[in-house]
């Protein structure tokens, strides 16, 4: 692939996201890593906040490029001329909703946009942004899941 596009809230990106997209760099020339606004979603960190951490946490990778963006996924995908959308399968629970983002963004992309699954590494198929979050809420310990950087912030977040 010359191009693909791996997205998410990201709030915070945790090493599972990470695992995800160190593997899907090497499958193309550029990954587009979009932090996004999910419409159904109240998110501990701003847009710009998740952004931020997102770029330092990726900084050593260099095939990749971080935007955000609030929007029709598909819409900004058509700008860029990207055709490849990347999703980590963790447990079966992400299948029906991964099924359905696929299908929505190939339909309403005219069939142009396919999504290509990559499967979660077994250490981090039941971590997921929440309970990081509930973690650091009750002060838990959350090395195994957050780089030092992204640990800090949580915990300065969750405190304010
Ligand atoms: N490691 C760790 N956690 C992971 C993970 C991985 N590999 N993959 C997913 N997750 C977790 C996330 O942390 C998140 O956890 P949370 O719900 O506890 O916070 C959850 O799985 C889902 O996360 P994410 O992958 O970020 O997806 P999302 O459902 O938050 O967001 C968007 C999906 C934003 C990509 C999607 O809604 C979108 O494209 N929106 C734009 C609007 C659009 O185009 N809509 C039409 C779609 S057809």
């Amino acid at each position: 692939m010359r191009l693909a596009l791996y997205s998410g809230t990201f709030d915070p990106i945790t090493k599972g996201h990470k695992d995800i997209i160190k593997r899907a760099s090497k499958m193309c020339d550029r990954l587009i890593v979009a932090v996004l606004n999910n419409a159904s979603k109240k998110t501990l960190f701003t847009l710009d906040e998740r952004k931020n951490m997102v770029e330092k946490s990726l900084e050593d990778i260099p095939n990749v490029e971080v935007i955000e963006y609030s929007g029709l996924l598909a819409d900004y995908m058509k700008q860029r001329e990207c055709k490849y959308i990347i999703r980590g399968l963790r447990a079966v629970v992400d299948y029906e909703y991964e099924l359905s983002l696929a299908y929505g963004n190939f339909d309403i992309s005219d069939r142009e946009i396919e999504t290509v699954f990559i499967p979660a590494s077994k250490e981090f198929l039941y971590v997921s942004s929440s309970i990081v979050r509930e973690l650091a809420i009750y002060n838990g310990k959350l090395d195994n899941y957050l780089d030092d950087y992204i640990i800090e912030k949580v915990r300065h977040k969750v405190k304010e």
